[in-house]
Protein backbone atom coordinates (compact mmCIF):
# COMPACT_ATOMS: atom_id res chain seq x y z
CA UNK A 1 0.00 0.00 0.00
CA UNK A 2 1.19 3.44 -1.00
CA UNK A 3 1.44 6.34 1.91
CA UNK A 4 -1.07 7.83 0.47
CA UNK A 5 -3.51 5.39 0.89
CA UNK A 6 -3.03 5.35 4.42
CA UNK A 7 -3.96 8.81 4.99
CA UNK A 8 -7.23 9.61 5.57
CA UNK A 9 -7.69 12.58 3.22
CA UNK A 10 -11.25 13.25 3.81
CA UNK A 11 -10.82 13.84 7.73
CA UNK A 12 -7.67 16.05 6.62
CA UNK A 13 -10.26 18.02 4.68
CA UNK A 14 -13.20 18.21 7.37
CA UNK A 15 -10.50 19.63 9.81
CA UNK A 16 -9.29 21.87 7.55
CA UNK A 17 -13.15 23.08 7.05
CA UNK A 18 -13.28 23.34 10.86
CA UNK A 19 -10.32 25.25 11.13
CA UNK A 20 -11.46 28.06 8.15
CA UNK A 21 -14.70 28.45 10.18
CA UNK A 22 -12.42 30.10 12.81
CA UNK A 23 -10.72 31.97 10.97
CA UNK A 24 -10.38 35.90 11.63
CA UNK A 25 -10.19 37.82 8.21
CA UNK A 26 -12.44 40.91 8.18
CA UNK A 27 -10.45 42.80 5.67
CA UNK A 28 -9.36 40.15 2.65
CA UNK A 29 -13.00 38.27 3.09
CA UNK A 30 -10.62 35.34 2.66
CA UNK A 31 -10.92 32.64 5.56
CA UNK A 32 -8.58 30.06 4.93
CA UNK A 33 -7.97 26.82 6.96
CA UNK A 34 -5.62 24.74 7.13
CA UNK A 35 -4.96 21.05 8.48
CA UNK A 36 -1.77 18.71 8.62
CA UNK A 37 -1.14 14.73 9.38
CA UNK A 38 2.07 14.65 11.17
CA UNK A 39 4.76 11.50 11.40
CA UNK A 40 3.29 10.31 15.11
CA UNK A 41 -0.83 10.45 13.81
CA UNK A 42 -1.73 13.46 15.09
CA UNK A 43 -3.64 16.45 13.26
CA UNK A 44 -2.72 19.83 13.23
CA UNK A 45 -4.40 22.62 11.95
CA UNK A 46 -4.45 26.64 11.94
CA UNK A 47 -6.69 29.37 10.06
CA UNK A 48 -5.51 33.17 8.93
CA UNK A 49 -5.69 35.70 11.00
CA UNK A 50 -5.60 39.15 9.79
CA UNK A 51 -4.24 43.01 11.00
CA UNK A 52 -5.62 46.65 10.41
CA UNK A 53 -1.93 46.54 9.74
CA UNK A 54 -2.53 44.22 6.09
CA UNK A 55 0.77 43.18 5.89
CA UNK A 56 1.04 41.47 9.37
CA UNK A 57 -1.29 39.24 8.81
CA UNK A 58 -0.79 35.64 9.56
CA UNK A 59 -1.66 32.66 7.45
CA UNK A 60 -3.07 29.67 8.32
CA UNK A 61 -0.06 27.68 7.68
CA UNK A 62 2.05 29.96 10.16
CA UNK A 63 -0.63 28.70 13.00
CA UNK A 64 -0.67 25.35 11.85
CA UNK A 65 2.90 24.94 11.74
CA UNK A 66 3.24 27.10 15.46
CA UNK A 67 0.54 24.25 16.76
CA UNK A 68 2.87 21.45 15.46
CA UNK A 69 5.61 22.68 17.35
CA UNK A 70 3.51 23.48 20.27
CA UNK A 71 2.15 20.05 20.77
CA UNK A 72 4.73 17.86 20.31
CA UNK A 73 6.84 18.62 17.12
CA UNK A 74 7.02 15.90 14.52
CA UNK A 75 7.30 16.25 10.72
CA UNK A 76 4.28 16.98 8.73
CA UNK A 77 3.51 14.29 6.32
CA UNK A 78 0.14 15.28 4.32
CA UNK A 79 -1.41 18.53 4.33
CA UNK A 80 -4.95 19.96 3.45
CA UNK A 81 -6.01 23.71 3.12
CA UNK A 82 -8.91 25.36 2.25
CA UNK A 83 -10.52 28.15 0.95
CA UNK A 84 -13.94 29.39 2.33
CA UNK A 85 -15.85 27.49 0.12
CA UNK A 86 -13.79 24.31 1.36
CA UNK A 87 -12.10 23.58 -1.89
CA UNK A 88 -8.81 22.76 -1.91
CA UNK A 89 -6.49 26.08 -2.08
CA UNK A 90 -2.59 26.13 -2.67
CA UNK A 91 -0.63 27.26 -0.47
CA UNK A 92 1.51 30.70 -1.00
CA UNK A 93 5.07 31.04 -1.85
CA UNK A 94 5.80 31.90 1.64
CA UNK A 95 3.68 28.98 3.34
CA UNK A 96 5.54 26.32 0.95
CA UNK A 97 8.83 27.36 1.92
CA UNK A 98 6.99 26.79 5.76
CA UNK A 99 6.02 23.17 4.51
CA UNK A 100 9.10 22.58 3.35
CA UNK A 101 11.01 23.05 6.40
CA UNK A 102 8.11 21.29 8.50
CA UNK A 103 7.47 17.97 5.73
CA UNK A 104 10.06 18.34 3.31
CA UNK A 105 9.83 16.96 -0.35
CA UNK A 106 7.98 13.74 0.62
CA UNK A 107 5.21 16.11 2.49
CA UNK A 108 2.07 15.53 0.39
CA UNK A 109 -0.24 17.77 -0.55
CA UNK A 110 -4.02 18.17 -1.89
CA UNK A 111 -4.65 20.11 -4.87
CA UNK A 112 -7.18 21.01 -7.11
CA UNK A 113 -5.53 18.52 -9.48
CA UNK A 114 -4.79 15.55 -6.68
CA UNK A 115 -2.02 14.59 -4.51
CA UNK A 116 1.06 16.62 -5.06
CA UNK A 117 4.13 16.30 -3.38
CA UNK A 118 6.23 19.46 -1.76
CA UNK A 119 9.11 18.36 -4.31
CA UNK A 120 6.03 19.09 -7.23
CA UNK A 121 4.95 22.32 -5.59
CA UNK A 122 8.41 23.63 -4.65
CA UNK A 123 10.90 22.69 -6.57
CA UNK A 124 14.35 23.35 -6.31
CA UNK A 125 13.55 24.55 -2.89
CA UNK A 126 16.06 26.22 -0.80
CA UNK A 127 16.94 24.87 2.19
CA UNK A 128 18.68 23.62 5.50
CA UNK A 129 20.71 21.45 3.10
CA UNK A 130 22.21 24.99 1.49
CA UNK A 131 23.15 25.97 4.54
CA UNK A 132 24.74 22.43 5.83
CA UNK A 133 26.64 22.53 2.01
CA UNK A 134 28.11 26.74 2.39
CA UNK A 135 29.34 25.56 6.03
CA UNK A 136 31.24 22.60 4.64
CA UNK A 137 32.88 24.70 2.19
CA UNK A 138 33.35 27.81 4.60
CA UNK A 139 36.87 28.97 4.15
N1 LIG B 1 -3.74 33.06 3.06
C1 LIG B 1 -3.44 31.98 3.86
O1 LIG B 1 -3.87 31.92 5.02
N2 LIG B 1 -2.69 31.00 3.34
C2 LIG B 1 -2.25 30.95 2.05
O2 LIG B 1 -1.49 30.05 1.70
C3 LIG B 1 -2.71 31.95 1.10
C4 LIG B 1 -3.25 33.19 1.71
C5 LIG B 1 -4.53 34.15 3.63
C6 LIG B 1 -3.75 35.41 3.93
C7 LIG B 1 -4.85 36.46 3.92
O3 LIG B 1 -5.41 36.49 5.23
C8 LIG B 1 -5.89 35.91 2.96
O4 LIG B 1 -5.54 34.54 2.75
C9 LIG B 1 -5.94 36.62 1.62
O5 LIG B 1 -4.68 36.65 1.02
Amino acid sequence: MSQSALIDWDLLHARAIEAMRAAYAPYSNFPVGVAGLVNDGRIVSGCNVENAAYGVALCAECGMVSELHRSGGGRLVAVSCVNGNGDPLMPCGRCRQLLWEHGGPGCQVMTAGGVRTMAEVLPDAFGGDDLDDFEATRR
